[in-house]
C-alpha cells in the first residue's frame, strides 16, 4: 500500500509495544517468585506455586508462591516488628520514603505498564496512560500527606499492622491506593495481590528494596482466597482494607466481627450512566466508551446501566452502535487497541453466562461486527436493550464490556431507576443544564458522581461507595482517616465489667450513691415512634430500679414489631435530611433549651440510678453537648478539591440515612445525647435504644423533642432489652448503620448481624469512653462516622 493509499484508508497498522524489558525482568527472577517478607524474598513455607499467565495468549509468564497461613504469619510478624521504628520516624522521614517510591516507580513506569498489560490483558494505552500515572500521582500526593501528618491529624495515631487484599482489575493502582495512605500514616503493611495478577506487586516489592525501605514495612504475600482469609484472621492485624467482590466483603465482615479489627471495603457496583435529552450526545457517547468499555468493563465503577431520556433514546442508540463499531479489539500490547483480553477464563465464562441470562429474561443483545483475535480470552463490546429494571443484567455486576440500557421520562424517574440497586459506588450525569445535573447528583446514592465526564480519579479525591458497595474511602483526607485512630481511643482501657443492670442491683446492698431521698416517682413511660408516644406491641414492660433496688418505674419492652415501626417512621422523616443545616442547628438549640427547663426533674430521676453528682454532670454537660452539635450542624461541611484536570470535585458530607444507636449503659443521658446529637446534626434519622440501666430517660427526652420542632420520625426511641433490639435493628435492611456503644460481646453481635446489607458499624468494642471529657465524647470523630463523602466532579472550560 502506498502512502497516498494509506492516507485515504486511514487504517491502523500494528503498533506493538516492546515487551523486552519486562521479559528480561521476569527472566532475571528465573520466572519464579517467592514472597517478599522482611525485605527479602522468601520461598513459600509449604513449597506451593501457581502459574500466572497472559490472558491474551494463554502463555505462562511465571510461577508465583501460594501463601499459606505460615507465610502470612511470617509476614505479619515482620510487619509487627517493623512498626515501632516506622511509627517513630519523623513525618518528614516517612515523606521521603514515599517520595522515593513515587520517583522510582516513575523511573520504571514503562516496564511496569508492560508487565501490567501482560499479566492482566488490559490495553497498553490504559496501563501506560492511566494506571501507572495514577499510581505515581498517588505516591506523590501521599508523600505530601506524610509530611503534613502531625499538623493535619493531631491526636491521631496509626492502626498498626494493616492487611490489604486487592483485586485483579487495576493491580498496581489498587496496591498504590492501599499502600500509600497506610505508609503515610505510619502503618506497616502485609498486602496480598489477586491470584490472576501478582506480577506488578512483586515488581513493586523490588522497588521497596531499591529505595531501601526499612525491612518489614511492606510485605507482599501472593496467593488466593485462602491466603487472603489467613491474613484476615491473623490476630496481630489491626485493620483490613479490601477491594473486590461484595461476597468476599461480607465474608471479611463476618470473619472480623468478634475482633477489634477495623475494616474498609471497596466492593462492587452497578453504576448508572444517565443521559438527559439536553446533553451533548457526542461527548456523552465518548464518556460512555470510557464508562463501560475501559478495561473491558472490568471496573468496579463501570457505568454499566445506561439510563436515557426517552425522547433521545433512538438517535442515541444509533450513535452508540456507530461508535461501538469503531472500537478495536486485539493484542493488548498494541498501542492502538481499545479492547484487550478478559483477565481469566472464569471471568469470561461469568460474563457469557450473565449475558445469556439477560437475553433469556427478555433483553435484546447487539454486538458490532468487529474482529476479535482467534486466540486468547476476548469478549466483544455488547449492548443490551429492552432490559427490565429487575433483570439480572440490570441488578448484578457483570464486570465485562456489557451495557444494559433503560429509558426514563423525568429527572425523578431517572433518580428512582438509578438508585434501584443494592449498590452505590458511582454515577454519571450528562446534561447541559448544571442545575438539573447537580440536583440529580445530590439525590443519587453513590460515593462518586461525574457530571458531564466519566471515570476520573485523583489521589486528592476520596473514592468509595454507599450501601453494599462498601464503606471507607481511598484518597484524600478521608482516605487518610481510614488508617488512623484517635490516640486516646487506641489506648482506652476496657470498660469496667459492664455496670450491673438495674435488676441485678436488686441483690446488692445499696450505699448512699442512689441520690437524695426523693419520693418514689413510679413513672410509666412509652415508646417514642414517628413523633408520637406509642404503647409497645408486646404489652409488656420492664421494671426500672434505683441503685438501691427501689422501683422507679416501668419502661416498655419493645420488640421486633416496634423496631420495624420505628425504622418505617424514620424512613418517612425525609424532611429532616432535606432541611438546611441552619434549620437543624436551630432545632437542636431548641432541644437544649427545652431540656434545660426540665433539668431539675431530669437530674432527680437520674440521680436515683447514677448518684447525684453524676446525674447533675450528665444533665449540664449533656445540654452543652447539644449546643456543640447545634454549632457543628452548619460547620461540618465538605471541601472543593482541585484535581490536576480542568475539574472541580465537590466533596459533600452526606448523612448515612437511618442509624440504629445502642446507647451506653454507664451514662444513660450523656451517652444518649453524645451519640444521637451528632447523628441528627448531620441529617440522619435515628432509632435509639436507650440504656437498659435507666430507660426512663426516654420520657424526659421525648417531651423535649416534642416541643422543639423536631420533625416526627427523625428520632425514635425504643426501650427494652438491648440484645434483642440490637439484633432486629442490625438485621433490618432499611437501617444504614449501627452505632453500638456497649460491651465487647454486644459490639461483636452488632457486626455479625449487620452483614446482610453490609451496614457500617461504629463501636467502642468494649473500650471505655469518658463521655464527660469533651476530647473523647464529642467532635469530628463522631461527625465523620455520621456522614459519608460524595465527590461530585464538574468540569469547566470550553
Ligand atoms: P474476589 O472478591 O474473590 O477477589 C478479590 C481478592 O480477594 C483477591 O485477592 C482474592 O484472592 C481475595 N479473596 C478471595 N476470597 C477471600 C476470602 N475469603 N478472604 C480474603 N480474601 C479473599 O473477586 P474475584 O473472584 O476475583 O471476582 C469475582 C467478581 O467480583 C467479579 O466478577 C466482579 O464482579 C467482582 N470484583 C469486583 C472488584 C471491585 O473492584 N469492586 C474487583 C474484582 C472483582
Amino acid at each position: 500500500m502506498s502512502i497516498a493509499e494509506k492516507f485515504v484508508a486511514m487504517e491502523y497498522g500494528p503498533a506493538p509495544e516492546d515487551p523486552k524489558e519486562a521479559l528480561i525482568w521476569l527472566d532475571h527472577h528465573s520466572r519464579r517468585f517467592g514472597h517478599f517478607i522482611a525485605g527479602t524474598w522468601q520461598q513459600p513455607a509449604e513449597g506451593a506455586y501457581f502459574e500466572t499467565t497472559d490472558p491474551s495468549s494463554g502463555a505462562k509468564l511465571a510461577d508465583v508462591s501460594r501463601g499459606s497461613a505460615t507465610d502470612i504469619d511470617s509476614a505479619v510478624c515482620a510487619a509487627h516488628a517493623a512498626w515501632p521504628k516506622w511509627q517513630a520516624l519523623t513525618s518528614h522521614a516517612r515523606a521521603r520514603y514515599l517520595y522515593a517510591l513515587a520517583r522510582t516507580i516513575q523511573k520504571h513506569s514503562r516496564r511496569l505498564a508492560v508487565l501490567e498489560t501482560m499479566d492482566n490483558g488490559k490495553p497498553i494505552r490504559e496501563s501506560r496512560d492511566i494506571d501507572i500515572p495514577l499510581v505515581i500521582r498517588h505516591f506523590y500526593h501521599h508523600a505530601g500527606w506524610a509530611q503534613l501528618l502531625e499538623q493535619e491529624f493531631p491526636g491521631y495515631i496509626a492502626c498498626g499492622v494493616v492487611g490489604q487484599i486487592i483485586p485483579w482489575n487495576f493491580p498496581l493502582l489498587m496496591l498504590a491506593w492501599k499502600i500509600a495512605p497506610a505508609l503515610a500514616t505510619g502503618n506497616t503493611v502485609v498486602l496480598k495481590p489477586a491470584e490472576f495478577t501478582p506480577l506488578t506487586a512483586l515488581a513493586f516489592a523490588e522497588i521497596c528494596q531499591e529505595i531501601a525501605l526499612p525491612p518489614g514495612v511492606v510485605n507482599i504475600v501472593t496467593g488466593d482466597g485462602f491466603t487472603g482469609e489467613a491474613l484476615v484472621k491473623h490476630a496481630d492485624v489491626a485493620k483490613i482494607a479490601f477491594t473486590g467482590s461484595t461476597e468476599v466483603g461480607r465474608a471479611i465482615r463476618s470473619a472480623t466481627a468478634a475482633s477489634h479489627k477495623r475494616i474498609s471495603l471497596e466492593l462492587g457496583g452497578k453504576s448508572p450512566f444517565i443521559i438527559f435529552e439536553d446533553a451533548d450526545l457526542d461527548s456523552a457517547v465518548e464518556g460512555l466508551v470510557d464508562g463501560i468499555w475501559f478495561n473491558q468493563g472490568q471496573v468496579c465503577c463501570a457505568g454499566s446501566r445506561l439510563l436515557m431520556q426517552e425522547s433521545i433514546a433512538e438517535p442515541l442508540i444509533l450513535k452508540i452502535r456507530d461508535r461501538m463499531s469503531t472500537l478495536r479489539a486485539g493484542a493488548p500490547l498494541d498501542k492502538s487497541i481499545d479492547i484487550g483480553a478478559i483477565v481469566d477464563r472464569v471471568q469470561l465464562d461469568r460474563i457469557k453466562r450473565l449475558v445469556d441470562q439477560g437475553v433469556a429474561e427478555g433483553a435484546t443483545c447487539w454486538q458490532p461486527q468487529i474482529e476479535l483475535p482467534s486466540r486468547g480470552l476476548y469478549y466483544p463490546p455488547t449492548l443490551l436493550s429492552n432490559v427490565h429494571p429487575t433483570s439480572v443484567v440490570a441488578q448484578q455486576e457483570i464486570f465485562g464490556p456489557v451495557l444494559a440500557t433503560m429509558t426514563f421520562r423525568t429527572p425523578s424517574e431517572a433518580v428512582e431507576l438509578a438508585n434501584n440497586t443494592v449498590y452505590g459506588l458511582a454515577a454519571c450525569v450528562w446534561s447541559e443544564s448544571l442545575n438539573v445535573a447537580l440536583h440529580v447528583a445530590s439525590q443519587l446514592k453513590a460515593g462518586v458522581v461525574w457530571v458531564n465526564c466519566a471515570n476520573l480519579f485523583d489521589a486528592s479525591c476520596g473514592f468509595g461507595g454507599y450501601r453494599e458497595s462498601g464503606y471507607g474511602r481511598e484518597g484524600g483526607r478521608e482516605g487518610m482517616l481510614e488508617y488512623l485512630e484517635p490516640v486516646w481511643f487506641k489506648n482506652a482501657p476496657a470498660l469496667p465489667a459492664a455496670k450491673p443492670s438495674a435488676i441485678q442491683k436488686l441483690d446488692q446492698t445499696s450505699t448512699d450513691d442512689s441520690g437524695p431521698a426523693t419520693p418514689a416517682i413510679d413513672r410509666t413511660v412509652k415508646l417514642y415512634i414517628g413523633g408520637k408516644q406509642a404503647r409497645p406491641d408486646s404489652g409488656y414492660s420492664m421494671e426500672v430500679r434505683a441503685a438501691n433496688g427501689r422501683i422507679l418505674g416501668e419502661a416498655p419492652l419493645g420488640n421486633r414489631k416496634d423496631i420495624r415501626n420505628a425504622v418505617e417512621a424514620s424512613h418517612k422523616a425525609t424532611a429532616w435530611a432535606k432541611s438546611t443545616a441552619h434549620t437543624r442547628a436551630q432545632v437542636l438549640y431548641y432541644v437544649a433549651e427545652n431540656l434545660s427547663q426540665r433539668s431539675d426533674e431530669i437530674t432527680r430521676g437520674l440521680a436515683a440510678v447514677v448518684g447525684q453528682t453524676q446525674a447533675a454532670a450528665e444533665v449540664s454537660i449533656g445540654i452543652e453537648r447539644i449546643f456543640s452539635y447545634a454549632a457543628w450542624a452548619d460547620k461540618f461541611d465538605g471541601a472543593v478539591h482541585n484535581p490536576p484536570f480542568r475539574n472541580v470535585a465537590l466533596a459533600m458530607n452526606e448523612p448515612l440515612g437511618t442509624i440504629g444507636i445502642v446507647c451506653p449503659n454507664e451514662t444513660p443521658l450523656l451517652g444518649f445525647l453524645s451519640l444521637v446529637m451528632p447523628a441528627l446534626a448531620t441529617g440522619n434519622t435515628v432509632v435509639a435504644v436507650p440504656s437498659e440501666t435507666y430507660p426512663l430517660i426516654a420520657s424526659d427526652l421525648y417531651q423535649a423533642f416534642d416541643t422543639s420542632d423536631l420533625p416526627g420520625g427523625s428520632i425514635n426511641i425504643v426501650t427494652g432489652y438491648t440484645a434483642q433490639l440490637l439484633k432486629v435493628l442490625a438485621e433490618h435492611d432499611d437501617v444504614d448503620a449501627i452505632w453500638c456503644f456497649a460491651d465487647e460481646a454486644t459490639a461483636a453481635a452488632a457486626k455479625t448481624y449487620s452483614v446482610g446489607n453490609l451496614k457500617q458499624v461504629f463501636a467502642n468494642d468494649g473500650r471505655f469512653i469518658d463521655w464527660f471529657d469533651v476530647k473523647q465524647g464529642e467532635g469530628r470523630w463522631f461527625l465523620q462516622h455520621a456522614t459519608q463523602v460524595k465527590n461530585i466532579w464538574v468540569p469547566y472550560g470550553e
